[in-house]
């Protein structure tokens, strides 16, 4: 087996890996892709071409697909992971009916399921239909951002804890919720994190993101100021990849170390992309040892 090849698409976040679709389902070089998967935030294959089962293959080669219903939609209905792990991300009701409604929530910088207490660490997502104008995804490194911050800043910020929110993550893209909508929101749970995550790779991240509502204890105008702050640091051009989409690709994500949003697309263009996540490795945990946190 020969090393696997992986040609950075910026400084601080992006890979792409040189893997045919053989070898890629083959799971050979599933311990070498996670490896530049964690170090760079997100690698992306042209030309992969899978389709739902060889997506479950990769997806599994790699970690724990996440099968079955874990969460609920904006209409109170179960939201599923999809038909075996495989979930259609797309505008069209008659195929995913929950999605017009969380859609505008996409378009802010966020990370998937910070209200979990352990977060998915990865998101595998290739396109079945693409839109035929806008629709490219955003990626931003949160580990870099963290990494570039003043050493005081970074000690200042590992004694914070933050705190996720589904209202958050949505209210500030749809103004026009109906009351039983913001009362399904609300039933998730509001989730209380450490600001900076020392992951067992070694690595530390920012988590922050659309869902990030306020810091616990801290005024609600400077907890404010600084969430926008670090978001506006964190999504700064150098810190951010942006993949414009063409047919067969695969990008993978780790969503632990960084945040994802889309840009507006033409939405007549029945967009669909289908989705893999796996399921989190481990949990938020502070920088500080002596730091615990409180329920
Ligand atoms: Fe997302």
């Amino acid at each position: 087996m020969s090393e696997l090849r992986h040609i950075p698409l910026t400084r601080h976040i992006g890979s792409q890996l040189e893997i045919g679709r053989d070898a890629l389902l083959s799971g050979e070089y599933a311990a070498d892709i996670r490896r530049v998967l964690v170090e760079r935030g997100v690698v992306v294959i042209r030309g992969a071409h899978i389709d739902d089962q060889q997506l479950r293959t990769v997806a599994r080669s790699l970690g724990d697909l996440r099968l079955g219903l874990s969460k609920r939609g904006a209409d109170g209905a179960t939201l599923n992971e999809g038909d075996e792990g495989v979930l259609k991300v797309s505008l069209d009701p008659e195929i995913n009916p929950q999605y017009a409604r969380f859609l505008p929530g996409n378009h802010l910088w966020h990370m998937d399921g910070p209200y979990e207490e352990i977060p998915p660490f990865a998101t595998l997502f290739t396109p079945y239909r693409m839109a035929n104008t806008g629709g490219d995804t955003m990626f931003a490194s949160t580990y870099a951002a963290f990494e570039d911050l003043p050493e005081d800043e970074k000690d200042f910020l590992s004694t914070l804890r933050v705190v996720h929110t589904m209202p958050a993550a949505l209210f500030a893209s749809m103004r026009d919720v109906t009351p039983a909508e913001f009362a399904v929101w609300h039933s998730y749970p509001q989730r209380i994190h450490p600001l900076v995550w020392h992951h067992k790779s070694g690595h530390k991240s920012l988590v922050i993101g659309a869902a990030a509502a306020w810091i616990d204890g801290m005024h609600p105008a400077e907890s404010h100021d600084l969430l926008e702050r670090l978001t506006r640091h964190a999504t700064q051009d150098k810190y951010v990849y942006r993949h414009k989409w063409k047919a067969g690709d695969l990008a993978i994500w780790d969503n632990t170390g960084a945040m994802h949003r889309v840009l507006a697309f033409d939405l007549a263009s029945k967009r669909e992309y289908h989705r893999a996540t796996l399921n989190g490795e481990e949990p938020i945990t502070a920088v500080t040892k002596d730091f615990a946190l409180q329920p």
